[in-house]
């Protein structure tokens, strides 16, 4: 397949060009190549680009950055969505993008099936939710992945700035008020993979198996990086000033996708060990 993975240079776009790359003829763009929000860009690109496939992996990412940049969040989120739709339909291409647990108000005690009801609690979810609109309702040919809390090699994320604090400070506080999936994004590529190959169609939730607190998942880190003198304490999310409200419980069932391929996530802590020893 000839596929086009935009935001190729993100913490997930690297490592789906990376897996996607080994099989397939990858071509990767990004911010200095074209703009999301600007819809001749996105027209011109994916209208030359000759792909199968279009892997739309850039966004505007900052949760608390898009509380005070309204417009810059939902221009990339959801008009950039928007364009990007569009032109994959005009040149009758099929569409691959990427969601987020934070659609969800995080108010259920179980995990979030891909036909519950949105409810965005910050500005990050609404430009979201959004954008995951204009694609349902521009485009027939398009498989939506919704995940949570990445980390990964290639971008800026909670593994590493724990890992920096405690090498710092040597203490943490860390909330123990949210619960949700960390999710690696070598292992979310592979899924990916799987998913475009089997040719699948439609929304999907892809997260690592099993839940955790944000104090929980930073007891794991220290513990496979033996970090074991450092300090950690666990506080209420209104202790950290974050200008976003998160969802309490953003927990994504994966069961859509171990029935339509018959495959499963690998449980959080041992993609997180796995991760851990390769950044060695
Ligand atoms: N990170 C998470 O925990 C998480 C959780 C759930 C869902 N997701 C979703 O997963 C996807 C990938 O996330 P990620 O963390 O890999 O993102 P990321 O590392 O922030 O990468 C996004 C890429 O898009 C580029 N970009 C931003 N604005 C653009 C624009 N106007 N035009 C073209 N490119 C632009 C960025 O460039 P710059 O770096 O120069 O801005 C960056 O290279 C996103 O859809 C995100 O919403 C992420």
């Amino acid at each position: 397949m000839k596929i086009l993975v935009l935001g190729y240079k993100g913490m997930l776009g690297t490592d789906l060009v990376n897996d996607l790359g080994g099989t397939h003829d990858v071509a990767g763009k990004d911010i200095e190549d074209f703009d999301i929000t600007s819809a001749s860009d996105c027209r011109d690109l994916i209208g030359q680009s000759g792909a199968d496939v279009v892997i739309n992996a850039a966004a505007y990412t900052n949760v608390d950055g898009c509380e005070t940049n309204k417009t810059g969040c939902f221009s990339a989120n959801a008009d950039g969505v928007k364009n990007v739709a569009l032109a994959c339909r005009a040149s009758g291409i099929k569409l691959v993008h990427f969601s987020t647990d934070y659609v969800f108000d995080g108010t259920k005690n179980d995990p979030y099936m891909e036909d519950d009801a949105c409810s965005p609690i910050n500005t990050y979810g609404s430009s979201k939710l959004k954008g995951e609109e204009y694609l349902k309702e521009i485009s027939d040919n398009y498989l939506l992945i919704r995940t949570s809390w990445l980390y990964g090699k290639h971008g800026k994320n909670f593994v590493g700035s724990i890992v920096e604090r405690a090498e710092k400070t040597g203490k943490l506080e860390v909330v123990d008020d949210q619960t949700g999936s960390p999710t690696y994004t070598v292992d979310l590529s592979a899924a990916v993979k799987v998913l475009i190959e089997g040719d699948h169609r439609g929304v999907f939730h892809l997260t690592n198996r099993g839940t955790c607190t944000w104090y929980q998942f930073a007891l794991k880190i220290l513990e496979y990086r033996d970090m074991r003198n450092v300090s950690i304490a666990p506080i209420q999310s209104t202790q950290l000033g974050n200008c976003a409200p998160r969802p309490e419980y953003s927990v994504l069932s994966c069961r859509k996708f171990a029935d339509a391929t018959h495959r499963t996530m690998r449980f959080w802590q041992i993609a997180l060990k796995d991760y851990m020893a390769s950044i060695r």
